[in-house]
């Protein structure tokens, strides 16, 4: 008989999308204001049109035997001034939950995927001194008005990608310099989490509903030192993993920040993760290039030698899917359920794709045996969509988006997903890449 791993019964497949990605016209926040200003080189503009589009969109996950789907609310149109609440948004979100349980697809709910309303902006964004408080009581009205059908919630996207993004690098929002404001968002974004976590599970008790299970969605790369032996090579790797793979989780499972160069910051709570929202796609090989705080974390370097696998995606990011099982087992100390909230690749070759989704499930299935406590995964990302600074080449999805006629076409690679998950397994003997 060819040899099958097997996921664990109901395993959660399915996809992602976010807000601002797919919904278009999201005018109201950070990122359309840059867009506006010329600062990238393509607008989101209508994006995927998801806002009018999105029961046939949910019809095509359903179609493809998803039973769970993660999108994002945009908080710019729910809260389009602080402490104001737009009815009509909040009953479209309520339309897109109801949609995705009327399908028999669970829905995974992220509160705020990068984009920021502007008055959030006004008042200082993440390094605003009450953004983790103004955060909560957004937090606290969706749980009230969404709860009763969401049991999955992720608070942030990737903070730590996007406060590199926004205050290290500067090419996002609000397009900053300084790692000292890099640390203020850091532990404000922390703070911000834990009050949203408290607020959520206070509604539910307040309501009578079942538990909810709250994370966020959290950014995870494998790191290579450049020159395997070079211990300064191997120093800035370290700290690389450090900050960018366990500082979030640590500080959330402790109640504690504890970073060299950082203040030591205590939390409003510890244990604030019912489990982990792990998103991964990539390996970064790691180039030393001084002790000042700037340089310390080192260069990503363009060799991939090594045992690299020689392969990368159309942003020419490293395919390695024995990094998630790395990952996997690393995380499975904190001894909390995960859940794969994005992996996937962009790619003009759909047979990449395929060999991707496949390689990348043998290897969740090879931790899940080696004891992961993963339930579930989710390819990014359903549709096409609109690729934050890189506009809309990168096709990431799993169905093809047209964006003159938003026309959707399933893509093969899609079907094949569709097959593993009517399996329940992958089969050993599958070619990958
Ligand atoms: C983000 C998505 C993004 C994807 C591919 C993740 O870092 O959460 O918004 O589209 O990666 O770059």
């Amino acid at each position: 008989m060819k040899e099958k791993l097997k996921f664990p019964d109901n395993f959660l497949w399915g996809a992602a999308t976010s807000s601002h990605q797919v919904e278009g016209d999201n005018k109201n926040n950070d990122w359309w204001k840059w867009e506006k200003e010329g600062k990238f080189k393509e607008a989101s503009g209508k994006a995927c049109s998801q806002y009018e589009l999105f029961k046939s969109d949910f019809k095509l996950a359903r179609s493809l035997n998803h039973n769970a789907h993660r999108f994002s609310l945009e908080w710019s149109r729910i809260e389009p001034e602080e402490g104001k609440f737009d009815k009509e948004a909040i009953e479209h979100y309520r339309e897109v939950i109801k949609t995705l349980r009327s399908l028999e697809i669970t829905p995974i709910v992220t509160i705020n995927h990068f984009t920021l309303p502007l008055w959030f902006c006004e008042k200082g964004g993440w390094i605003g001194k009450r953004s983790g408080y103004l955060f909560s009581i957004f937090a606290e009205k969706v749980a009230r008005e969404l709860g009763e059908d969401v049991k999955y919630w992720l608070t942030v996207n990737e903070p730590i990608g996007n406060i590199h993004g926004a205050y290290v690098e500067g090419s996002w929002p609000p397009g900053r310099h300084s790692l000292k404001e890099a640390a203020m968002a850091v532990v404000n974004v922390l703070k911000a989490h834990c009050l949203a976590y408290k607020a959520i599970h206070r509604v539910y008790k307040e309501k009578g509903w079942p538990n909810p299970m709250v994370s966020l969605a959290h950014f995870t790369l494998m790191y290579t030192p450049c020159r395997l032996n070079s211990k300064p090579d191997i120093l800035s790797t370290r700290l690389r993993h450090y900050y960018v793979n366990r500082l979030f989780i640590n500080s959330l499972v402790t109640g504690r920040c504890i970073a060299p160069g950082m203040p030591l910051t205590f939390l409003p709570l510890k244990k604030s993760l019912d489990f982990i929202g792990l998103n991964y796609y990539a390996r970064d090989y790691i180039h030393f290039q001084g002790f000042s705080p700037r340089k310390i974390f080192g260069e990503v370097c363009s060799l991939s030698h090594h045992g690299g696998s020689g392969k990368r995606n159309f942003l020419k990011w490293e395919i390695y899917p024995e990094g998630l099982y790395k990952i996997l087992m690393e995380f499975k100390q904190y001894g909390l359920p995960i859940l794969i909230t994005e992996n996937g690749i962009c790619t003009n070759d759909d047979n990449e794709r395929i060999d991707f989704i496949r390689g990348y499930l043998k290897e969740v299935g090879r931790a899940i045996k080696d004891g992961a406590p993963v339930f579930g995964y989710l390819y990014w990302s359903l549709i096409d969509n609109f690729e934050w600074t890189h506009g809309f080449s990168p096709r990431f999805g799993l169905i093809e988006v047209d964006y003159t006629t938003q026309r959707r076409t399933v893509r093969p690679s899609a079907r094949i997903y569709a097959e593993i998950i009517k399996d329940n397994a992958i089969g050993l003997w599958s070619p990958t890449a």
